[in-house]
Formats: structure tokens, C-alpha cells, sequence
């Protein structure tokens, strides 16, 4: 009998999901006759019931478009925000699945998905993952949908801003997303010439960046592009989070670890606004004045890039395959030209940063880039 596939995508959006139930899709219909139910906004949609029908119609003219046509949702199978509560709809998730009578649920995610699918396969269901994420930052895959498409974007932002902070001798200090891990700034902050780059991987000193930015001035480039990741730590908020990271690790109980959870997402919104700081502590330091681009969620709309459309397909079809065989519990990671099968639980709960033996920071460092420690 053919199978039945649901599809549903979580977290925040990334270039190249439609790409990928495209993928999935047309190869799973197309080659083996499998029928696609696609749930709405998320792990929400499969817990309400919402479903749309994800037919060769559907499918057709989805490849070039941004974000997702089942729309997406943050929300968690286990902590479900129902009437100002969260609740655990774990269950209630699993009961629909069984009434489609699916074969496999393909959840299309970052790291937090991964977690949540991982919990879903826990519960006897079959699953099937994808990563996605313009951070880059999901474990054992060579890379994730997204991540070429932003770092496209955030390259020519920085491009741009290179003429208007010469013009102006102006630091440009152009905050990049990535979550906590660095990729995306380091990678569009070298493609991009960026003469500092601070990612969450490498604790900076504002002295060492303002004695950087005043260095170039003395030698004739009274300018400068600061490229800073959303997760950038100075070395004492570095400290600060490391402390948090050990006494949440160390934690007695669940109460104790939502309790210190809970102050360390405090601490972080504390540090909402570091970037405009940064900006006017290099100003007062350097005598050169600044000003902030915060490229937000432009980096994450429009378009996927070829790359991420190939990706995205790429993994998508493989997906069909895998599900053809009845290969489960695993993720879809992209390896060199094509696919590897991992299993979740070697996924869940890692989150890829970069390494700091990375080429890309060495080759930052050759180029006489600034990385904020030396
Ligand atoms: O994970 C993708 C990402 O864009 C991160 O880079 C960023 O920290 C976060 O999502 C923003 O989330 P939201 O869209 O929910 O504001």
C-alpha cells in the first residue's frame, strides 16, 4: 500500500523550505506513489488538526518562493501556549498522526526541532528531520538550508555600508543574526571585508577593537566595519554565561533548572541593546563616530539562493528515498555532494559553533581582520 508522509515545518523561517517540501514531495508522489499531508504552522498545526493537502498543484511554483506555504511556529509539542498556560499536547499530537494513519512525520527544523521531532520519535512515531536554519549551527550536517541565502544577504549589506562609512569615516557597527552560534557573521564579515568581526565563539575587549579601529585610522582608513553577531560576548558576559551554563548543567531538579533558565534568558535580554552600546563605547574610545545597521529579518525573507534551492531539493528527494526504505529516526544531513542518514539522538542537543581552529577564522586573522582578542 502506498504510504502516507505528513510534512510540517517549526522555528523561525529560512530560505529554501518550500524548496524542500517541493523535494519531498514531488519525489514522494512522483516515484513512489505516496501520498503528502502538509500541517500548518508547525508541531501547533499537527496538534490542532490543521492540514492542507500538499498535491502536484500545490507544489508547482514553490521552488523560488521565501518562507514556508504551511507557515511556521516556535511552539513545542511538551510546552504548548494554550490560554496563557503551557501545556504538554504531546499526546494529542501523537493521536493525529494515528488518525492520518502516517507512516512518517518529516519535521523540517533547526536545532529545537530536531529536540522536538527526537521527543516525537521517543513516542514510538516515525520520524524524519531536515535542518534548516540561516544560523548554521544544527550538529553532524555539513550545512543547513538558509545559511547561503543570508550570508548572501548579509554580504552586500556589509558591501554597502563600506562606501557610505568612508565617505562619512564613520564606524559602521552591522549587527548579524546567528543565534549563539557565529557563522553567519564571521562567514558574510570575510566575504564582506569587514575589519572586525566578533562572534559568540571568541570572547572580545573593547580595547583590543577600538586600539584595531584606531590603527587603521593612523594609517590613512579613518573608517570601519564592525561586523557583530547577535550572540556576541564580551569577556565578561562570556564569564557571566559560562557560570549560568555550569549551574543550570549542575541543576538539582526540573524546578531548579527553569528557575536558573529563566534568569539566564533575563541575562540575555539585559544584553538586548549591546550592539547600540558596542557602537557608542567605540565611538567614546576611538573619537570616530559610529553608527549601528541591525540587519534583523531581512536576512531570513525573499528568496532562496541556487545554493539553497539545490540543498533544500537535494534533501528534500533524499527524504522520499529514505522513507521509501523505511529508514526512520534519523535526519537528513547534507554530506560533500549528497546525503547521510544520522540518527537523532546523535543530533539533539548539540549546537554547531565554530570551531576556533576554523579556516575561515584563520583566514580572517591573515587578512589582518580584527577578532576582537588580539
Ligand atoms: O534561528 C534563526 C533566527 O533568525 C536567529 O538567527 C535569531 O536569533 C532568531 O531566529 C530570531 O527569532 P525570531 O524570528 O523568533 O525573532
Amino acid at each position: 500500500m502506498a504510504k502516507s508522509i505528513g510534512v510540517l515545518t517549526a522555528g523561525g523561517d529560512s530560505p529554501g523550505l518550500n524548496a524542500a517540501i517541493r523535494g519531498i514531495g514531488k519525489a514522494a508522489d512522483g516515484i513512489y506513489g505516496m501520498q503528502l499531508i502538509g500541517f500548518k504552522d508547525g508541531f501547533r498545526g499537527v496538534m490542532e488538526n490543521r492540514i492542507m493537502m500538499l498535491d502536484r498543484q500545490s507544489l508547482s511554483g514553490i521552488l523560488t518562493r521565501g518562507g514556508t506555504i504551511l507557515g511556521t511556529s516556535r511552539d513545542k509539542p511538551h510546552k504548548m501556549p494554550i490560554g496563557g498556560k503551557t501545556m504538554d499536547m504531546t499526546d494529542a499530537i501523537v493521536e493525529n498522526y494515528r488518525r492520518h494513519h502516517l507512516d512518517c512525520l518529516v519535521c523540517i527544523g533547526g536545532g529545537g526541532t530536531q529536540k522536538n521531532a527526537y521527543r516525537l520519535l521517543q513516542k514510538g512515531l516515525n520520524i524524519i528531520t531536515l535542518p534548516k536554519t540561516i544560523d548554521n549551527d544544527v550538529a553532524k550536517t555539513d550545512v543547513t538550508f538558509g545559511f547561503d541565502t543570508a550570508l548572501i544577504i548579509a554580504t552586500d549589506a556589509i558591501d554597502r555600508l563600506h562606501s557610505t562609512a568612508h565617505s562619512h569615516h564613520r564606524i559602521i557597527v552591522v549587527e548579524i543574526m546567528g543565534h549563539q552560534a557565529g557563522w553567519l557573521a564571521l562567514g558574510a564579515g570575510v566575504a564582506g571585508g569587514a575589519d572586525v568581526i566578533l562572534i559568540p565563539e571568541i570572547p572580545f575587549d573593547i580595547n583590543v577593537v577600538s586600539r584595531s579601529i584606531l590603527r587603521r585610522s593612523q594609517l590613512g582608513s579613518p573608517f570601519s566595519i564592525v561586523a557583530v553577531a547577535e550572540g556576541a560576548l564580551s569577556g565578561e558576559q562570556s564569564k557571566e554565561q559560562d557560570l549560568m551554563d555550569k549551574k543550570i548543567e549542575n541543576a538539582g531538579g526540573p524546578e531548579e533548572k527553569a528557575q536558573l533558565k529563566a534568569e539566564l534568558k533575563a541575562l540575555s535580554s539585559l544584553r538586548e541593546g549591546s550592539t547600540m552600546r558596542l557602537a557608542g563605547m567605540l565611538e567614546e574610545l576611538t573619537g570616530l563616530e559610529s553608527r549601528v545597521t541591525i540587519l534583523g529579518h531581512l536576512q531570513r525573507g525573499g528568496i532562496p539562493s541556487p545554493a539553497d534551492r539545490l540543498l533544500a531539493t537535494r534533501l528534500g528527494t533524499a527524504c522520499a528515498d529514505y522513507i521509501d526504505k523505511g529508514i526512520y529516526g534519523i535526519m537528513v544531513a547534507a554530506r560533500g555532494d549528497g546525503t547521510e542518514p544520522v540518527p537523532l539522538e546523535e543530533v539533539v542537543g548539540i549546537k554547531k559553533t565554530v570551531p576556533l581552529d576554523h579556516e575561515w577564522i584563520k583566514c580572517a586573522r591573515a587578512v589582518g581582520t580584527c577578532m576582537g582578542d588580539s
